[in-house]
């Protein structure tokens, strides 16, 4: 099967050229100013973008948590991310408590098995890792696992200490794999929660009023201290505010190899959010919460200096009603997470690049590249070069569209954006060569997603 993409702007992390594309076999073949081959599909991209599928490395499908599960799961969260340009997802499988981290495995093997619709990875939770089970770390990395999150908070059900995390660092460096942290003083947060809750005060607002941003900061300089000592990167997930993106520039300026993510809804939501009427703050309890207006610009502003290199979802949605609504009285039962998997790509263009904050280049980068590289995919994914897969978007810079839960694809009754008007649309999409978004529809079918088995973590700047 050849498919030739004719007449489009690519661009990658470095480039930006015309050219025409030929995917012979799932992979690219050819690259040149003009092709004039027969082929069995031709695509025009005249005054498109042609830039590689977006890699979101921090999705929850299918994900029991809360007292209920996210409700999208690897068939609807995957046709949703290759609706808004994303052509890889990697997943967090969670062993619970007593679990081997290869049962923990084979249950996320089973949540996405001939379901998903594009390429996914799994990094692992680890929620119990005495010492006899940290040989398995080793273990999950020959098996392409090569990530493993660990939680500072959540104390009772993901939280573990610090002797814990210092030898998983250990472990997993030594291997070549990487740590990423959920970086909260967890054992803070809880006194300060059920506080509030001794003093009546439940609505959502509680749940930001309880997790301070000293709170993020403080877990966010452990964690890189925890790394310096134990001589091993370590990866920041869902960085929220400035009190921890100053930690994560402090711990690169003495040279540990610190790395972090932020997510569209620190970009453009704040507190101000969790105020609305009737309960529907609770649509924006995720964790760490929506923080002050003024830490936006300063996350920007991380991305376009590379002291954040990547921007991810924690796409973890729960509808509002029924789900969200398990807290009406009690925030603290407010189901943690939101929506945006479909969201990531046309936000952080029409943020960043329209609105002038960073270039193409580094839109390309921070939501693709980076990503791959850090995560053992690269150059397999997060690029456009010969012997690529053709994981490909088709992006038109200039379309502009509304975004709404009553056009949205994701599994969930809401969106965070509702009636947010951007600019730069996903067209087309292309997984391993066969297209699967089409002029608006889903034309791949179910399971067409094959899992990636990971290389180790590769420091990308
Ligand atoms: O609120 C969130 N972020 N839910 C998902 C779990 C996590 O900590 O990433
Ligand atoms: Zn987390
Ligand atoms: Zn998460």
């Amino acid at each position: 099967m050849k498919t030739l993409i004719k007449n489009g702007r690519i661009i990658t992390a470095v480039d930006d050229y015309n050219a025409d594309l030929l995917i012979e076999d799932g992979q690219i073949s050819m690259i040149a100013r003009t092709i004039d081959i027969e082929a069995d599909k031709i695509i025009d991209a005249s005054n498109r973008y042609v830039i590689p599928g977006g890699i979101d490395p921090h999705t929850h499908m299918d994900l029991p948590f809360g007292g209920t599960s996210s409700s999208d799961d690897f068939r609807t969260g995957t046709i949703a991310a290759a609706f808004g340009g994303t052509t890889t997802i990697i997943d967090f499988a969670v062993q619970y408590h007593g679990q081997a981290l290869n049962q923990a495995l084979d249950v996320w093997f089973a949540k996405a098995e001939g379901k998903a619709a594009i390429d996914y990875a799994f990094h692992m939770i680890c929620t119990d890792l005495p010492d006899s089970r940290l040989p398995e770390i080793k273990d999950l990395i020959r098996q392409g696992i090569t990530s493993f999150k660990l939680f500072m908070a959540y104390p009772g059900v993901f939280l573990v200490d610090d002797g814990t995390i210092f030898k998983a660092m250990t472990t997993a460096s030594e291997a070549g794999g990487l740590i990423c942290m959920h970086a909260e003083n967890g054992v803070v947060i809880d006194v300060l929660v059920k506080r509030a809750l001794a003093e009546g005060r439940t609505a959502p607002k509680y749940h930001a009023l309880t997790r301070p941003t000293k709170a993020e900061a403080e877990g966010t300089g452990r964690a890189i201290a925890l790394a310096e000592m134990a001589n091993s990167p370590v990866y920041i997930v869902h960085l929220s505010c400035y009190d921890s993106l100053r930690k994560v520039i402090e711990g690169r300026d003495n040279g540990i190899p610190a790395y972090a993510e932020t997510c569209p809804q620190y970009l453009f939501l704040d507190y101000s959010y969790y105020e609305k009427p009737e309960f529907e703050g609770a649509k924006f309890v995720m964790t760490p919460p929506l923080r002050d207006k003024e830490n936006q610009e300063k996350l920007w502003q991380g991305l376009k200096f590379n002291d954040l290199q990547v921007v991810s979802t924690d796409h973890c949605p729960f509808c509002f009603k029924e789900q969200k609504e398990l807290g009406r009285d009690d925030f603290s039962k407010i189901p943690n997470g939101g929506p945006g998997v479909e969201n990531r790509m046309s936000l952080i263009f029409n943020g960043g690049v329209v609105g002038g904050r960073i270039n193409v280049n580094r839109f390309v980068e921070i939501t693709s590249t980076a990503p791959a590289k850090i995560f053992g995919l690269f150059p397999r994914k997060g690029t456009i070069a010969v012997g690529s897969d053709a994981d490909i978007v088709i992006f038109d810079p200039n379309e502009e569209m509304v975004i709404s839960a009553a056009t949205h694809h994701m599994n969930v009754d809401y969106s965070c954006y509702e009636g947010m008007t951007i600019r730069g649309v996903t067209k087309t999409v292309l997984s391993r060569g066969k297209v699967v978004i089409e002029n608006g529809l889903y034309v791949g079918s179910q399971g067409d997603g094959q899992f990636l088995k990971r290389g180790l973590f590769n420091s990308p700047k």
